[in-house]
C-alpha cells in the first residue's frame, strides 16, 4: 500500500514536468517491455503501466484478429474485486466498426477522448454500447481509446481506459499527458506485441505436432496449464514475500514453460500414447520417456526458457514422498526406458515441477482423456488434498486452493478449444 502511494506520488510529480521528461520515462520502462517473451505478462505488464499513469480505474486491450477486435486483457478494480474476473470477458469481440469507440479507434486509426461517454456531442460518429455497464451495474464516464500501431502504422489493436480519478479517487477527464503517454508507450509496446504474439503462435504450432490427442484438445489442455501454472505460482510467490518485479519475470517464462510441460511425448509412439485402455507396466515405462525426453529436447541451450522448459518436463511426474518419476538417474542422456530409480523428494523437486505436478493431475482428472472419464468435481478436490504431502507439495495445494475461483474461471474459458490466439488448427492426416 505504501509503495503503490510513494509510485503515485512520483507518477504525479512527472505528470507535471515537460513531454520531455515523460517521453525518457518511457524510454526507461520500454526496455522492460521489450524483454517480455510472454504475450499475456507482456499485456498484463502494459496495462498496469498505463493505467499506474493514468489511475485509471480500469482497461482493456483489444488485438486484432480476423478482422475484428477480441478482447486479450481486461482489468478493472471497481468491478474485478475478485481475480477470476479477468478471465471472464476474454475472447470477447466486437466488430472494427463506429459501433464502438475500441472499434471506431481501429477502424479510423486515431486517439478518442470523451469526459463523459454518455455525453459525446453531435460531432462525434462513434457509438458507445451500454450493454456492459448495465449487464455489471457500472457507470464508465471519462474514456480514452488509442490505436496500437507497429512500425508500418498497422493497427494490431486498441488499448482503452475508463474513468480517469484524481488524487481523491473522483473521476476526471484523461489529460494532454496521459494521450501523449498511452500513444507513445503503446505504439512502442505494439512491436513488442507482435513479437510475443508470433512467438506464442509458434509453440501452439510445434505443440499441436505433438498431437496427442484430438488436435482440437491441444489448445486447450496446453493454454489451461501455462495459466494454472502462473496464477499458482503468483500466489505461493506473494506468499512467500517475493518482490513483484521477481514474480512478473518468472511468470514470463514459467507459463511457456509449463505449456511445454508434455512436449516429450513427441517421442512416444501413437500405439501407446492413444491407446484407449490401461497401459500394461512396459508401455508405462515407455510412457515415462516423456519426462526424459522433454528434458532432451530443451536442455542444452542458453536461453532461459528453455532451461525452465527443461526443468518442468523432468520434474512435473514426480513426487513430493519421494514416489515419482523419472528420479535421480544417472544419464539422462543414457536411458531409453525409466526403471524404477530413487524419485527426487520434496524441495529437491523445483518448484516449478510441484506446481504443474498439481495443475497436470487436477487437469487429467477433470477432463475426459482417451482411457478415463472425467472425475466429479467434489472427488477431483478431495483427491488433491488428500495428497498433500503424499504426491504433492502442501504449500503448493494451499495456494491452489486459496486461488480455486481463479482456476475455475481458467477452466471455463479455456475449455477444449483453440487458443484464443488463433484459427482452429487443421485436421492432421496420419
Ligand atoms: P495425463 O493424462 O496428462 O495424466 C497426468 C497425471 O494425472 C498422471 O500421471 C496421473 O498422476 C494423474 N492421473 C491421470 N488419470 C488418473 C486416474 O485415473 N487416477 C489417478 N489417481 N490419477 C490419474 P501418470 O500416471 O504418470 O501418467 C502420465 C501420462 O501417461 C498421462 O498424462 C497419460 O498421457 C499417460 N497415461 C497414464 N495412464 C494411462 C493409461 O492407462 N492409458 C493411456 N492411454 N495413457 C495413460
Ligand atoms: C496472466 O498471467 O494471465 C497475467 C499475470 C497475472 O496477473 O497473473
Ligand atoms: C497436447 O495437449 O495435445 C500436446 C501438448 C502437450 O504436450 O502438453
Ligand atoms: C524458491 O524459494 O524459489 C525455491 C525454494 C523452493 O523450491 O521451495
Ligand atoms: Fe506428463
Ligand atoms: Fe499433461
Amino acid at each position: 500500500m505504501d509503495a503503490d502511494k510513494k509510485q503515485r506520488r512520483k507518477i504525479r510529480a512527472l505528470k507535471k514536468k515537460s513531454d520531455k521528461h515523460i517521453l525518457e520515462y518511457i524510454l526507461k520502462i520500454s526496455e522492460d517491455v521489450h524483454n517480455i517473451t510472454d504475450i499475456d505478462i507482456l499485456l498484463d505488464k502494459l496495462l498496469y503501466e498505463v493505467r499506474k499513469f493514468t489511475n485509471a480505474e480500469g482497461g482493456t486491450i483489444f488485438l486484432a484478429d480476423e478482422g475484428s477486435l477480441k478482447i486479450r486483457y481486461t482489468q478493472n478494480d471497481t468491478l474485478f474485486k475478485d481475480a477470476s474476473m479477468k478471465y471472464k470477458y476474454l475472447g470477447q469481440e466486437i466488430p472494427v466498426s463506429n459501433d464502438s469507440i475500441a472499434g471506431c479507434a481501429a477502424k479510423t486509426g486515431k486517439l478518442s477522448v470523451f469526459k463523459d461517454v454518455y455525453h459525446r456531442g453531435k460531432s462525434c460518429k462513434c457509438g458507445f454500447n451500454r450493454q456492459f455497464d448495465l449487464s455489471a451495474n457500472y457507470r464508465t464516464k471519462s474514456v480514452l481509446a488509442v490505436p496500437l500501431k507497429t512500425v508500418r502504422n498497422k493497427v494490431i489493436g486498441v488499448i482503452q481506459l475508463v474513468n480517469a480519478k484524481d488524487e481523491k479517487d473522483a473521476i476526471i477527464s484523461f489529460s494532454g499527458k496521459d494521450q501523449l503517454f498511452v500513444s507513445y508507450f503503446g505504439n512502442d509496446a505494439a512491436v513488442a506485441i507482435e513479437k510475443a504474439t508470433a512467438t506464442r503462435e509458434m509453440i501452439m504450432r510445434m505443440l499441436r505436432m505433438v498431437e496427442f490427442r484430438d488436435p482440437k484438445e491441444t489448445g486447450g489442455h496446453v493454454n489451461r496449464m501455462g495459466a494454472y501454472a502462473v496464477e499458482i505460482y503468483d500466489r505461493w510467490a506473494v506468499k512467500r514475500g517475493f518482490p513483484q518485479e521477481l514474480i512478473r519475470r518468472f511468470k514470463d517464462k514459467y507459463r511457456i514453460a509449463a505449456m511445454l510441460h508434455d512436449a516429450g511425448k513427441v517421442g512416444v509412439s501413437d500405439k501407446i500414447l492413444k491407446k484407449p485402455g490401461k497401459l500394461d507396466d512396459d508401455e508405462y515405462k515407455i510412457m515415462k520417456m516423456h519426462t526424459v525426453l522433454g528434458y532432451r529436447l530443451f536442455a542444452n541451450t542458453n536461453s532461459e526458457i528453455d532451461a525452465m522448459a527443461a526443468e518442468v518436463a523432468l520434474h512435473h511426474h514426480e513426487r513430493w514422498d519421494g514416489n515419482g518419476y523419472p528420479g535421480k538417474q544417472d544419464d539422462l542422456f543414457g536411458i531409453s526406458v525409466v526403471e524404477p530409480c530413487r524419485g527426487k523428494e520434496e524441495i529437491e523437486i523445483p518448484v516449478t515441477g510441484r506446481i504443474v505436478a498439481v495443475a497436470d493431475v487436477y487437469d487429467a482428472l477433470i477432463s475426459k482423456r482417451i482411457y478415463k472419464d472425467s472425475w466429479p468435481e467434489e472427488k477431483v478436490l478431495e483427491f488433491i488434498k488428500e495428497n498433500a504431502g503424499k504426491h504433492f507439495d502442501p504449500e503448493v495445494v494451499e495456494a491452489f486452493f486459496d486461488i480455486y475461483d481463479v482456476i475455475k474461471a481458467i477452466r471455463e474459458k479455456f475449455v477444449e478449444e483453440p487458443s484464443t490466439m488463433e484459427a482452429p488448427p487443421k485436421q492432421a492426416e496420419n
